[in-house]
């Protein structure tokens, strides 16, 4: 396979939109306090009158999501409501996406090139609504015998828009998508690891280091390599790093189980098809530096992407096993369906004490219990940093991608030790609490650096979100890419210089 599609390409065109080389055009229109499309903003285009005659008959009321489409001169120009100008600011930028991705969805199947009229918008809105049309542009292309049609061209007529950092973002989503939806056997953890040496190996700012099985098994991952040895596909840790700046790394660390069977525990029903997107975390880390190292950044910054299959054989970890994980800590193994703690609990670790983390965010599709309390389209966020806290619950409202903060109850964490007969603590408890015991759990590695755990069990697998999610997802309930942006913003906000200029 090939891990990451290319996005469409995008052009500058400011010439008449008719003449353009584009079979469509997607036309956003706001709507008035009154409930009808502001047909005044977009009357050049309006040639033969009948977005107006569409409005005048209640036909078409441009509120979110709503299409209309006309055939003229040539083109297919397809009106998308936006929804009311006067709406709160981050709800505007979210109507932007959705209302443009719903438009692309109508001709990505017929279209090789699409023209967005965006001229007329707030430039951040107009950024937002060019995201959202590639991210609605894409397909998973490596897995069909006949490549699917994506939309080879998006033309956007005004050239103020900052393209080196929509195309970062794009890019970033794009291959957080491939991976976290390839299937297994595709990508192991060692062809992973490859597989991200080689995307790199044209981006001479981040270096790639990959742990392979003997390395992790001498240096005392004992989390990794008890998860991970049940499988012939041995475990591997892909550390990425970029060095924008030589203060302590800021450490992002991706659970990235390639296939959660649950072990020995093993698990049953349907839905365990989506255990191929257990590496949603680690895909959305990958996205993200992807992403952040064309943004040309000052600063310092660790992935590290401890990569599993999590299968029964002769060779798994057991239940009643005992761990002893890479910083000491002793865990229980209560149950092999909790891997994802163990792998990710080496990762923390390292980070704290071995690179010296300023700060460490972790992302793991880590419990059910979250999906249960938040559904599919909310993450669960889990600190105790205030600043940690706001910073990424406003990078969470600008990308829309959506956050929830949840409690690190300290009388829980009684449940950690006493459920353990022989070891320290016990990987996993009863079924209440199930995501904050995760998060405890977790917190224990972090070893008093400022830390958050985002559990993104819900939207970073798509699960359960078919029918509900927003139009820029990619559809049959395929993992979205989850987390690329917010960590891209999020980081964004740490640094002094606001948006830096994007290299190609
Ligand atoms: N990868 C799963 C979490 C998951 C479950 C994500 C369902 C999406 C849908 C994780 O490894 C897991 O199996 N967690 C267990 C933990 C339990 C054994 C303490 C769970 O949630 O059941
Ligand atoms: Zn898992
Ligand atoms: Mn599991």
């Amino acid at each position: 396979m090939v891990l990451y599609t290319r996005p469409p390409t995008v052009e500058v065109y400011q010439g008449d939109p008719f003449t353009s080389p584009c079979e469509s055009l997607i036309v956003p229109v706001f709507q008035s306090p009154d409930g009808k499309p502001v047909v005044d903003a977009v009357r050049d285009l309006d040639r033969s009158g009948q977005l107006k005659g569409a409005s005048d008959l209640g036909f078409f009321k441009a509120g979110v999501g709503e299409v209309f489409k006309v055939y003229v001169d040539g083109k297919l120009v397809i009106y998308v409501g936006l929804g009311r100008f006067d709406d709160e600011w981050f709800r505007l930028l979210e109507n932007a996406r959705r209302g443009i991705a719903g438009g692309v969805k109508q001709v990505v199947e017929s279209a090789r090139c699409s023209l967005l009229v965006l001229s007329r918008l707030n430039l951040d809105v107009a950024r937002e609504a060019l995201i959202a049309a590639l991210l609605a542009s894409y397909r998973l292309e490596a897995f069909t015998s006949e490549r699917r049609r994506l939309i080879e061209k998006v033309l956007v007529d005004r050239g103020d828009l900052d393209l080196g950092y929509v195309l970062a973002v794009v890019e970033g989503v794009y291959l957080a998508r491939d991976m976290a939806n390839a299937p297994p056997h595709e990508l192991p953890p060692r062809r992973l690891a490859d597989m991200v040496k080689e995307l790199f190996s044209k981006h001479p700012n981040v270096v790639v280091e990959v742990f392979d099985f003997d390395r992790l098994v001498k240096e005392g991952f004992g989390g990794i390599v008890s998860v991970g040895k049940g499988s012939s596909e041995k475990p591997a840790m892909i550390m990425l790093h970029y060095r924008g700046s030589s203060e302590p790394p800021l450490a992002l660390v991706g659970k990235t189980v390639v296939f959660d069977t649950g072990g020995i525990n093993i698990k049953t029903g349907e839905s365990i098809v989506y255990m191929r997107s257990d590496k949603a975390g680690g895909a959305a880390v990958l996205g993200a530096i992807w992403a952040l190292s064309k943004l040309n950044l000052k600063a310092n910054i660790v992935g590290l992407i401890p990569a599993v299959i999590n299968v029964p054989s002769g060779e798994s970890y057991l239940p009643s096993d005992i761990i002893r994980m890479w910083d000491g800590t002793v865990v229980e193994v209560t149950n092999t369906d909790a891997e994802g703690r163990l792998i990710i609990g080496d990762a923390i670790a390292y980070a704290a004490k071995a690179l010296n983390a300023r700060e460490i965010v972790d992302l793991a599709t880590l419990t059910g219990a979250i999906v249960v309390a938040l559904g599919p389209l909310i993450a669960g966020l889990f600190t105790r940093d205030e600043r940690l806290r706001e910073e990424l619950l406003e990078a969470s409202r600008r990308t829309g991608e959506k956050l929830w903060p949840m409690p690190m109850e300290d009388d829980y964490k009684q449940w950690l030790t006493k459920g353990a007969m022989v070891g320290d603590i016990a990987n996993a408890g009863q079924r209440v609490g199930g995501a904050i015991y995760g998060a405890l759990f977790l917190e224990r590695f972090s070893h008093g650096k400022p830390y958050a755990h985002l559990d993104i069990a819900g939207p970073g697998m798509g699960y359960e979100a078919s029918n509900i999610a927003p139009a820029y997802w990619p559809d049959k309930g395929l993992a979205p890419g989850y987390g690329v942006r917010l960590i891209i913003e999020y980081v964004l906000s740490r640094i002094e210089k606001p948006r830096a200029q994007a290299s190609s």
